[in-house]
């Protein structure tokens, strides 16, 4: 019989420092009566400026780790999720393999913006069950303060710094990943996206001087997709796992906006207690996100034998994906 992989061990880790709306106020023409309205954000936390994502992602990696129980020498595959790189090259997975002194695993890096997280799971997923690797550890971590214009109220309201990470293995126990359904469209990949800095557009003192290293978001346009794109994954996603949508025990979205959350969970019936957020403390993490909910959510909240938990998740690219996640530990 095909093992399902199951995560066994899952890590976060959030910075300290606190940007709340009300210092937002004090940088751009926004009110914290229209951040928490129209996204449900109240704060958000900054990396330090000498801290980068992969200092960030090893952070959360060795809470995985240690959760896991497993040793860094014993992993053969990091996959490591992020748009916001410490370099265009080497990989992010690469400089953390090295700090791990995982010196047995293959490390790489899947840049699928905030569906990250999604799209490395569905990899470790695949790896496991083909019998490929044994141990695969996955993390998802962003510096996004690191490209966010803080003088631009259309963007740098929304997001934060983070890091998350599990290990997914063929175990008894564990968390068992039953189904990753995922999507891109690539032909609307201008309404989210950082202009400059690419082979495209090498950075210059001019892309410098247009601010085209930073971020760049059609809101409007990016919410109507991302509420069809995760509503169809979440469908799919059941649809393949076998699960009727009032089998949903616990609902962990993307945390980029309250109204696209409370939508989808509308129409999945979902009560609002089973839907786990982060969004007023952290803001959007991008690929960090789901993994900092689904860890705090276990955390948190008496996640039962048996429960199902559905992970789901949108960003540039576009892309999207949705997993359903069956809890395998306990009674
Ligand atoms: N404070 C005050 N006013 C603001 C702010 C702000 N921070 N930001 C924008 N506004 C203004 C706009 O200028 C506009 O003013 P105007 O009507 O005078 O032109 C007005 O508010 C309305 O702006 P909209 O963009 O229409 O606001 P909307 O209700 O769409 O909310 C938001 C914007 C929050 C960005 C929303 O569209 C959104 O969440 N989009 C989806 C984001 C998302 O899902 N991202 C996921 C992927 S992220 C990734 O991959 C990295």
């Amino acid at each position: 019989m095909v093992c399902k992989a199951k995560i066994v061990g899952l890590g976060s880790y959030l910075p300290e420092r606190i940007l709340s709306n009300q210092d937002l106020e004090k940088m751009v023409d926004t009110s914290d009566e229209w951040i928490t309205s129209r996204t449900g954000m109240k704060e958000r936390r900054i990396a330090d400026s000498n801290e980068s994502t992969s200092d960030m992602g090893y952070q959360a990696a060795l809470k995985a780790l240690e959760a896991s129980k497993v040793d860094p020498s014993d992993l053969d595959l990091i996959l490591f999720a992020t748009l916001t790189p410490d370099y265009v090259f080497p990989s992010t997975a690469c400089l953390i393999q090295a700090r791990l002194g995982a010196t047995h695993a293959a490390a790489l890096d899947v840049q699928a913006a905030c569906t990250g997280f999604l799209y490395a799971l569905s990899m470790a997923k695949a790896y496991v069950e083909a019998g490929v690797y044994k141990n695969i550890l996955v993390v998802a971590a962003e510096k996004l303060s690191s490209i966010v214009d803080y003088a631009d109220r259309n963007t740098c309201v929304l997001f934060g710094d983070g890091a998350s990470a599990c290990v997914v293995k063929d175990a008894k126990e564990g968390f068992t990943i039953e189904n990753v359904t995922l999507g891109a469209d690539g032909g609307q990949s201008d309404l989210l996206i950082l202009p400059a800095g690419g082979s495209r557009q090498p950075p210059t003192q001019e892309t410098v001087s247009q601010g085209l290293h930073y971020l760049q978001m059609e809101g409007k346009e990016v919410f109507k997709h991302a509420v069809r794109r995760m509503e169809s994954a979440v469908k799919t996603c059941l649809e393949k796992t076998g699960l009727e949508q009032q089998g949903i025990s616990w609902l962990v979205p993307h945390q980029a906006n309250i109204r696209i959350i409370e939508s989808l969970a509308k129409r999945f019936e979902v009560p609002k207690e089973r839907v786990f957020l982060t969004i007023h403390k952290y803001g959007n993490t991008s690929a960090s996100s789901v993994g900092i909910a689904f860890d705090e959510l276990l955390m948190e909240k008496d996640v039962r034998k048996g429960e199902h938990i559905v992970l789901f998740a949108f960003g540039a690219g576009l892309t999207w994906g949705a997993a359903a996640i069956t809890c395998e530990v306990g009674k």
